[in-house]
């Protein structure tokens, strides 16, 4: 008896405690509920939607089901009162005529904390329209900014005007399993641009399009990009550093287990000559694959394109606490390994371990360039290390 009352007790409690800890959000279904039709404009059901899931407690969520869906540009905007999911199964395209654009982007976060962006749906940026088309800034497909503990999943972006996704001012995100995708010649397509940011991790995603698959501005710390393939692309960038006033350091960068194939560079950190000071400390990039890659690994402090600066004056930003390490595969260009630091500041601290870069050109073979650097230099060295000074 006193047996039989304890398990009946136990599950009851077993019961009321499984409920309160799945209790279910509250579903906003933007067809079900709001009116929006496959192909038709959800501008409206989805900003409806969202502003309702926003303001109510204890957990909501928003689905776009499957289909294709127009999308003008919306701005999805924090802070709300409960934790907020929005799961896009569908596809949805932006306008392609920029009058639409009232702000630089299509679908914007701002201020949301606890957000989880899911579905594994599409972002279709429409950009195919306007590439090379017109001189001004474009929109960014999907903005973040000063969004918190949240997580981006599964989700595709294609074809962006500009930028795929910008995450500015965040703190702790979780990107994982995504899906970037422009052609190889669209300009401006970065895949993921973060500036100012906090504990972002990339993790286990495809990046393939015109422009750096992932770039770093100032200010980004504690930093982790896992198992990113890229390719096409400009690579994987911490930079261009030191153009515009008020910069802040970036510190804490780990590139891990990631592939790069056919892209302009592999792993770089770039910084702008007759810079201001700044600084970019422990900055790791480890157990990397690259595929005809041009400028597989590359320090350059005296980045100025277009002659777009007074690229005698040396940059000040002062790198320190890098290591290249178990980075393997093949160079498109003879220059495998180019550490460029600056003639005021040079780069401390800078480690390159196993390094093995085939070169295969008849100019061959691949080289390996140090100026203003003194690297500690072990295991593998293919090129053989800092072979030019
Ligand atoms: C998204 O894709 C992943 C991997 O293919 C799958 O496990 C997951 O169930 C999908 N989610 C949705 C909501 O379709
Ligand atoms: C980071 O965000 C995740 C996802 O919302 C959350 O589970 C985790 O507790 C957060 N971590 C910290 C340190 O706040
Ligand atoms: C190597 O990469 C370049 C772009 O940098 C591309 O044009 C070329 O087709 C690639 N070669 C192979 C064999 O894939």
């Amino acid at each position: 008896m006193g047996l039989k009352l304890n398990i009946a007790t136990l599950l009851v409690l077993l019961i009321f405690t499984t409920s309160a800890a799945n209790a279910q959000p509250t579903v906003f279904n933007v067809v079900k509920k709001y009116g929006g039709k496959v192909n038709e404009d959800i501008t409206l059901p989805l900003t409806n939607a969202w502003k309702d899931a926003c303001a109510t407690q204890g957990g909501s969520k928003v689905v776009v089901p499957a289909g294709t869906y127009r999308l003008g540009p919306v701005q999805l905007n924090g802070p709300c009162k409960s934790p907020i999911e929005l799961k896009v199964r569908g596809t949805l395209q932006a306008p392609g005529d920029l009058s639409f654009f009232k702000w630089g982007s299509w679908v914007s976060f701002l201020r949301v904390d606890q957000l989880t962006l899911s579905g594994n749906g599409t972002f279709d940026g429409q950009g195919k329209s306007v590439w090379g088309k017109y001189g001004g800034a474009l929109p960014i497909n999907i903005r973040f900014d000063f969004i918190t503990n949240s997580i981006i999943r599964g989700i595709t972006s294609l074809d962006s005007k500009q930028f795929h996704l910008h995450v500015f001012a965040c703190k702790n995100v979780t990107l994982l399993h995504l899906n970037i995708r422009a052609p190889g010649d669209s300009p401006n397509t970065d895949g993921i641009h973060m500036g100012r940011s906090t504990r972002i991790r990339i993790i286990d995603s495809k990046i393939g399009t015109g422009d750096d698959c992932i770039s770093l501005g100032d200010g980004n710390q504690d930093i982790l990009i896992q198992k990113v393939t890229c390719g096409p692309g400009h690579g994987i960038s911490i930079g261009s550093l030191g153009r515009y006033e008020n910069e802040e350091p970036v510190v804490g960068v780990k590139v891990l287990d990631c592939k790069l194939r056919n892209t302009m560079n592999g792993v770089r950190i770039k910084t702008w000559p007759a810079s201001l000071s700044g600084i970019a400390s422990d900055m790791h990039f480890e157990n990397i694959y690259m595929k005809n890659v041009s400028n597989p690994i590359i320090i350059d402090q005296v980045y100025c394109p277009w002659n777009q600066c007074k690229a005698q004056i040396p940059s000040k930003i002062k790198i320190s606490k890098v290591s290249f390490k178990n980075i393997r595969g093949t160079s498109q260009t003879k220059e495998a390994v180019k550490l460029l630091c600056s003639k005021a500041i040079p780069c401390e601290n800078v480690e390159i371990s196993d390094i093995d870069l085939a070169y295969q050109g008849s100019d061959g073979p691949a080289t390996s360039q140090c100026t203003n650097v003194n690297p500690t230099i072990l295991g593998r060295q293919n090129p053989p290390a800092c072979t030019l000074k």
